[in-house]
């Protein structure tokens, strides 16, 4: 007799083997390729890493777990010492457990803010006596006037996001990180108060948008600041040596990737969904910690993959057949709607850009990993999973 737990879960599956039935539209030969992967549930998310000591220094919702890096390494058997990219790298997990594992890594991000997380998580021999006493130095310091302000991110009133404390006392810590001499030891530091801001407000991530929420009890910034360093110092003691290998991490457009063709063995990666949801506007408390002006991060903000409304990019044409039927559908499901046609119309042709570059850096009988998320638009479903595998020339796909 199966325990309650197990009756349960074996009712899950058969539920998600009946969506997964559902969702297929019997239109597409490359369904037919289509096989669940239901072990894979968890590990595309975040949640996997959120115990998982370096990996979670900063928690970014939309990326996926160690785990599924290194399944993807094991499943596809690729040999030890190959050359796995990540284009779109966001915090840099693909790069972190393909060095763990043994692989040279190369990764872009459109945003300072992956890529800074990245570096920062990858970063190896650290002067620990000289750490330990910088950590000492700032957790021993008084309040004090900052000079500077916050860099106001303009869509959310600064009053409301924060209490007067916190505008005071994040740029006060700022400004002592970055009189830390060690590069190493100050970017450490900084990842430390960059990964409590959202702690410290009273801002909630909802969906893909920030809400100000007052909440109830705020948790100062030099308690949670404290905390976070003193963990993190924590996991770089325990953490063992790890393989020599090369890792490369760097500010870059994954429709211009700054590689040789056929130089990349694996490529495991997750690009933005087609969800509406605006990087910069999301993480824009962290952003305005690495950034000097509102301007700047505006900038980025129509730099990025065109997920949302306010990304810009120049590419006209684009070889992926499939574009003009489906625009002409979603023009139906949404006359006189402008907006979802021109997000749908950009993210398309991004992503095939995007992919075309994958396709010129991979080496010939290389690999692609892609963890995407089909779309429920209003009035239609858009499969990114066939889309992909189709500009792919019909690669491998699991759902
Ligand atoms: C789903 S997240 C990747 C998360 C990553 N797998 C992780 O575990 O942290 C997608 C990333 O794509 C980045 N992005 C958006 N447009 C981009 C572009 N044109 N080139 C490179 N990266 C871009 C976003 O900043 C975001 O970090």
């Amino acid at each position: 007799m199966l325990s309650a737990w197990a009756e349960n879960r074996v009712k899950a599956m058969r539920d998600m083997n009946r969506l997964f039935r559902e969702s297929l539209t019997g239109v597409n030969p490359l369904e037919e390729r289509l096989s669940p992967r239901f072990e894979f549930d968890k590990l595309v998310t975040f949640a996997g890493n959120k115990k998982t000591p370096i990996y979670n220094w900063f928690y970014y919702k939309e990326g996926f777990s160690r785990d599924f890096v290194w399944s993807a390494l094991e499943e596809l058997a690729i040999p030890k010492g190959s050359l796995v990219l990540d284009p779109f790298c966001g915090t840099g997990t693909t790069l972190l457990a393909a060095k763990q594992a043994g692989y040279d890594s190369a990764g872009f991000d459109i945003l300072p803010l992956g890529v800074f997380v990245s570096k920062v998580k990858l970063a190896e021999g650290y002067d620990m006596g000289e750490m330990e006493k910088q950590i000492r130095h700032i957790r021993s310091l008084k309040f004090g006037e900052p000079e500077n302000k916050l860099v106001d991110i303009r869509f959310l009133d600064m009053r409301k996001v924060y209490s007067r404390y916190a505008r005071r006392d994040i740029p006060f810590f700022m400004e002592e990180i970055f009189k830390v001499e060690d590069e190493k030891i100050r970017d450490f530091m900084l990842l430390a108060l960059i990964s409590i801001v959202g702690q410290a407000s009273n801002v909630k991530k909802d969906g893909g948008v920030l809400r100000i929420v007052r909440k109830k009890h705020l948790p100062p910034v030099r308690y949670l600041f404290h905390n976070k360093l003193k963990r993190m110092f924590k996991d770089l003691k325990k953490a063992g040596p790890t393989p020599k290998v090369s890792c490369n991490v760097n500010v870059g457009d994954a429709r211009n990737i700054d590689l040789k063709n056929n130089s990349v063995d694996a490529l495991i990666t997750s690009p933005p969904y087609l969800n509406f949801v605006d990087y910069t506007k999301l993480y824009a408390l962290e952003l305005s910690l690495l950034v000097s002006s509102a301007r700047e991060m505006e900038s980025l903000r129509r730099m990025s993959m065109r997920s949302h409304v306010t990304a810009e990019y120049d590419n006209s044409g684009v070889g992926w057949d499939g574009l003009k039927p489906l625009l002409s559908q979603v023009l139906k499901a949404n006359p006189g709607e402008d907006k979802v046609p021109l997000v749908v119309e950009g993210y398309v042709k991004d992503l095939y850009t995007s992919i075309s570059e994958a396709a010129r850096v991979i080496k010939p009988g290389g690999h692609a990993v892609y963890v995407v998320s089909n779309s429920a638009l209003p009035g239609i479903t858009v499969d990114i999973d066939i889309m992909i595998a189709e500009m792919g020339g019909g690669a491998w796909i699991h759902r």
